[in-house]
């Protein structure tokens, strides 16, 4: 977003970071979001900061956006104007009924002092999983040295998926496959011919040997190292049924 930052300050464009599963996570030195106009982030349930229900939050240093964001978010209500003339109630905008809800508010509340913490365990779970698969066969994620991640996952590439994903299963590891089919091969676009989408072989490689790993900050290091070496197993002892070598010789998304 640094790099982004720079081209949209020479076209005098605004930026909308969608940082729905990047809470905690900072680049060059800055928390996510220092470098965008208007950021979002999600708390809904499994994201680095969630909540138990559906919730949502917009951070912005730009009063304007600030102002038009309460707006929208509440009716389009502005209380600080009724104070001159007691009792009206003045909506400067269409808007929407969108707060966030207390209960998830209150609940967000207590976890946020904890989210600092929760990030470094979340790469704590990550760093393991590194340094007992690497060398295995299996595809990592890479990071920029300028970027500090959080997790929701740990995404690898594997030479077969399928196989990763039924013995992982079989045995007891919360794995997942988020995106895979391709957004383009979900059954709502796949009849809509969306340009280029025949032409993806990078999408292709990696959503058909991808799998996500849990990343959560109770997850214990016995219970990550478990996982690591049921995916480990299945490469070295050669279970896969797909070619050596074949798995992701693209990156993967690190969060
Ligand atoms: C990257 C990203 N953006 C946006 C969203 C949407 O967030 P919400 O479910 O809170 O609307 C999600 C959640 O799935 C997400 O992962």
């Amino acid at each position: 977003v640094k790099r982004l930052r720079e081209i949209a300050d020479r076209h005098g464009l605004k930026i909308v970071e969608d940082a729905a599963l990047a809470a905690g996570a900072a680049d060059y030195g800055q928390p996510v979001g220092a470098f965008a106009d208007a950021t979002i982030f999600s708390f809904a349930p499994y994201k680095p900061l969630g909540s138990v229900g559906a919730g949502g939050m917009v951070t912005t240093n730009d009063d304007e956006i600030a102002l038009r964001l309460r707006l929208l978010s509440g009716y389009g209500h502005i209380p600080e104007r009724t104070a001159a003339t007691p009792g009206h109630q003045f909506h400067l905008d269409e808007g929407y009924n969108a707060p966030l809800d207390p209960l998830q508010a209150a609940l967000l509340t207590v976890k946020l002092p904890y989210l600092r913490e929760w990030t470094e365990r979340r790469r704590a779970v990550v760093r393991g999983y590194e340094e007992r698969l690497r060398g295995c066969g299996v595809r990592l994620p890479v990071f920029r040295p300028e970027s500090a991640p959080t997790f929701r996952q740990y995404t690898i590439l594997v030479e077969d998926q399928q196989a990763a994903y039924t013995e992982l299963l079989q045995k007891g590891v919360e794995v997942v496959l988020h995106y895979t089919p391709a957004i383009y091969k979900q059954p709502v676009y796949a009849n809509r011919k969306l340009p280029g989408s025949d032409r993806l072989p990078v999408t292709e490689r990696v959503t058909s040997s991808l799998v996500c790993l849990p990343v959560t900050p109770d997850l214990s290091e016995e219970q990550a190292a478990y996982a690591a070496e049921v995916v480990r197993g299945l490469h070295v002892s050669g279970t896969s049924q797909a070619r050596p070598g074949s798995a992701g010789r693209a990156g993967v998304p690190g969060t």
